[in-house]
């Protein structure tokens, strides 16, 4: 049985975007305008994805516009980007991405001149967030999708749309996370593998479906590499008290990054983690409905504390730093990774020297 229109766009446009060396390959429903340069396409029904690929190199034109491909529609190479910075014309896909930390990387890396698909199971929040960057930086930057990390379908769902508007994809930063902090004396089965599911088994098929994409664009240009960044946590060096099924996902997590290192470079992936300290400005930890400090007022797990400011002080106390973990913090970490051509595997502590690596 020959392979589906889907399937073929997931080959066809990653496999162009190396052939071409740029950005963007848009892909869509219909024939090329009659002032493009095209090719047309035709694949044999049974043909692999490796025969695919073969006939494209043969036939593409490098400097052409357009590639019809027969029964599935045209694909596009764009102008030229003219941003600037340092993530300059790349494609980004951010998971967790309306609120938090992922808003906010989405937020700087289209700053630095990237294109960046916000995803998050929180649809209109992600739609609204892309919306409110192209108002800033221009039509085009950003797209919001929805997702659910712990949805193999809706991860390929969202995948392809990234790869009909852009071709493929260069970063892959896993953010999407949940917590559920409790004493293992207690703590429902069913808390613990929801955090499991979104936090661990969510980065594994997140990296399942964007692996493949990005092996084919370094399949046609063996010179390009591309990376994958899980957010994970301090809590993934260090146990966590009362919080064992999320320190747990991410000790899991950092497991996964190094074994997919391993296996991936052939492919020029580079995975690597980042271990934050306490974003105490996000609405994880601020937000006053429900927001960790509230909880934790509330529930008197600091002695002594009468207000948020008192909690707030008593987490800062325990950095040696004297403070939470920004964004910005993390910015610098995920632009080392990516620029760092000799480095793949690592878990990389942002913690102002909270936690130490041996
Ligand atoms: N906040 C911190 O102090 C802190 C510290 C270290 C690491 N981290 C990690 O950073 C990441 C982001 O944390 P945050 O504080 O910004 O969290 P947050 O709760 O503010 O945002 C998380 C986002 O993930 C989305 N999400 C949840 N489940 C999802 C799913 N199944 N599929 C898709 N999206 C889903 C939510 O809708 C939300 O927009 C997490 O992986 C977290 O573990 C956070």
């Amino acid at each position: 049985m020959g392979l589906s229109k889907d399937d073929v766009i997931r080959i066809v446009g990653p496999a162009l975007r190396g052939i071409y060396r740029c950005t963007q390959v848009c892909y869509r429903d219909e024939p090329p305008g009659a002032e493009r340069r095209s090719v047309q396409v035709r694949f044999g029904s049974d043909a692999s994805a490796e025969e695919m690929v073969t006939q494209l190199q043969q036939q593409v034109d490098t400097d052409g516009d357009d590639v019809l491909v027969h029964e599935v529609g045209t694909f596009s190479r764009l102008p030229v980007d003219t941003a600037t910075g340092r993530v300059a014309g790349k494609v980004a896909v951010v998971t967790g991405a309306a609120q938090g930390f992922g808003l906010e990387i989405a937020q700087h890396l289209v700053a630095e001149g990237a294109y960046v698909v916000l995803v998050d199971i929180n649809e209109a929040g992600a739609v609204e967030a892309a919306a409110e960057i192209c108002g800033r930086h221009g039509a085009g930057r950003a797209l919001g999708l929805p997702i659910d990390v712990t949805d193999a379908d809706s991860i390929e769902a969202a995948i392809l749309e990234v790869v009909k508007a852009f071709g493929g994809l260069d970063l892959f930063v896993s953010n999407a996370g949940v917590i559920k902090a409790e004493s293992v004396k207690t703590q429902a089965l069913k808390d613990f593998e929801f955090v499991t599911a979104v936090n661990y088994t969510g980065y594994f098929q997140c990296v399942q479906a964007v692996a493949s994409i990005l092996a084919r664009q370094h399949q046609t240009d063996p010179t390009y590499t591309s990376d994958i960044i899980q957010i994970n946590s301090k809590s993934g060096l260090q146990g966590s008290n009362r919080n064992g099924a999320y320190a747990g996902s991410k000790f899991g997590g950092v497991g996964l990054t190094q074994s997919f290192a391993m296996e991936l470079i052939e492919d020029g992936i580079k995975v690597n983690a980042i271990c934050p300290g306490n974003f105490f400005d996000g609405p994880l930890w601020s937000n006053p409905e429900n927001g960790l400090f509230v909880q934790y007022l509330r529930t008197a797990k600091i002695p002594g504390a009468k207000t948020i400011e008192d909690v707030k002080h008593a987490y800062e106390a325990k950095v040696p730093m004297g403070r939470g973990c920004t964004t910005a913090d993390v910015m610098k970490a995920i632009y080392y990774l990516v620029e760092q051509q000799y480095e793949t595997g690592q878990a990389l502590p942002v913690t102002g020297g909270q936690v130490m690596l041996n």
